[in-house]
């Protein structure tokens, strides 16, 4: 948990698909910066809400240190997190407060073009590459499936071809990337959406009466959208 603090800091993805239309979120619930001039971290003016601009993966972690108060992320991104923490036995932090309507994607099983799918048993024994760890083996145990997860953070598809994996796991959004490495979608583990982020214990100072206002704001927004 995080010091006491008079300011609620929310934290987006500094550049990526949920960068513009988080900040646009934030701005039609009547919030506004004064940018710093690095812009990592944005000073609120019409209310006491600061937004830190990060690195999507950074923003579970942000949140379990009590660095910030909220994050926007992908519900994939904040499940990671919770899959890891539970596989580990160690208690939820965080959770999803809101879905917030955009950057929906699904978390999907992909195999090369040119191989039959037959089922999850065709996992068995084979190498998967993937930036999501914990929900893969979360979802192979489910199946009842053994698998040699390889761990990579970035450029999973083309694990494949390089021979370092059979298949893997990751996001797929329009699916052209997929497409662009000869792979092909076989099964879905979780879709995923944008989620607001937060405390799983409410907040004991000023925040609290912050964060209400905030919610209620969002939710009003959320239904216009509707
Ligand atoms: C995801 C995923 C793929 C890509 C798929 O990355 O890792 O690389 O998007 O999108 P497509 O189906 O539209 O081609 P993401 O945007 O989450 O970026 P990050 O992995 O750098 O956070
Ligand atoms: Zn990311
Ligand atoms: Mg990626």
């Amino acid at each position: 948990g995080g010091a006491t603090r008079d300011r609620l800091r929310i934290a987006i993805q500094k550049s990526g698909r949920l960068s513009e239309p988080a900040r646009a979120l934030l701005a039609s619930c009547g919030l506004s910066w004064r940018e710093s001039r690095d812009k990592l971290f944005c000073y609120g003016e019409t209310l006491p809400v600061d937004l830190l601009l990060v690195r999507d993966d950074d923003i579970p972690g942000l949140l379990a240190d009590g660095v910030c108060d909220y994050g926007i992320v992908g519900r994939n991104v904040l499940d990671e997190v919770g899959a890891d923490r539970a596989l580990r036995g160690l208690p939820q932090v965080s959770k999803a407060v809101r879905g917030l309507g955009f950057g929906g994607c699904r978390l999907d099983i992909a195999i090369p073009e040119s191989t039959e799918w037959t089922g999850p048993a065709q996992l068995q024994g084979s190498r998967i590459a993937t930036s999501y760890p914990g929900l893969l083996q979360q979802w192979l145990d489910g199946q009842g499936v053994q698998a040699t997860i390889v761990n990579l953070s970035g450029s999973v598809e083309i694990a494949p071809r390089l021979g370092q994996a059979d298949f893997i796991c990751d996001l797929v959004s329009s699916g052209a990337t997929l497409t662009a490495n000869q792979l092909k979608p076989a099964v879905t583990l979780m879709t995923s959406e944008a989620v607001l982020a937060g405390p799983i214990t409410p907040f004991a100072d000023v925040r609290g009466e912050l964060a209400s206002l905030l919610l209620r704001r969002l939710d009003g927004v959320l239904r216009l959208r509707d």
